[in-house]
């Protein structure tokens, strides 16, 4: 089936089963490598991507349910400015970890801040429970996210 996306901001037109997984779609055909897999099985997070502004597991979307809709990958977060907040902080708090969970967390993590502006750092973990790591553990991911979010709010003011 034929495939009309946006994604990162380009219209794009992807010739593909429509069965095929989202994650391997945007690795394989695609090229958007930082898009990791993790479990495979929509427990972990690290496959998250952005549709329409949501958080989804790219590993769980069959591609044939993209059409027409706005996705954002880990390669379209940077503007033409440099990182967005989220990938800044994380990487000055050392919350940018393993590099298979940071690219669905710094997903997760601007949707989360864009739909709770000033959630609490109980509730922002509450949004990034979808979102597992196996490894190192949340603080330093939470205390980045707070800074990026008192940073925006700074910025608003
Ligand atoms: S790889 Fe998709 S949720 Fe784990
Ligand atoms: S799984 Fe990535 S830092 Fe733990």
């Amino acid at each position: 089936m034929n495939i009309e996306v946006t994604i990162n901001g380009e219209s794009r037109s992807i010739e593909t089963e429509g069965h095929r997984r989202l994650l391997d779609v945007l690795r394989e055909e695609l090229g958007l490598v930082g898009t990791k897999e993790g479990c495979g099985e929509g427990e972990c997070g690290a496959c998250t991507v952005l549709m329409d502004g949501e958080p989804v597991n790219s590993c769980l979307v069959p591609v044939g349910q993209i059409q027409g809709t706005q996705l954002t990958t880990i390669e379209g977060m940077a503007g033409s400015d440099g990182l967005h907040i989220i990938q800044d902080t994380l990487v000055r708090y050392g919350g940018a970890q393993c590099g298979i969970c940071t690219p669905g967390v710094a997903l997760c993590a601007k949707w989360a801040v864009e739909k709770e502006p000033g959630a609490s750092k109980e509730r922002l973990r509450e949004l990034l429970a979808g979102n597992i790591c196996r490894c190192t553990g949340y603080q330093a991911i939470v205390d980045a996210v707070v800074a990026a979010q008192n940073s925006s709010e700074s910025s608003h003011e």
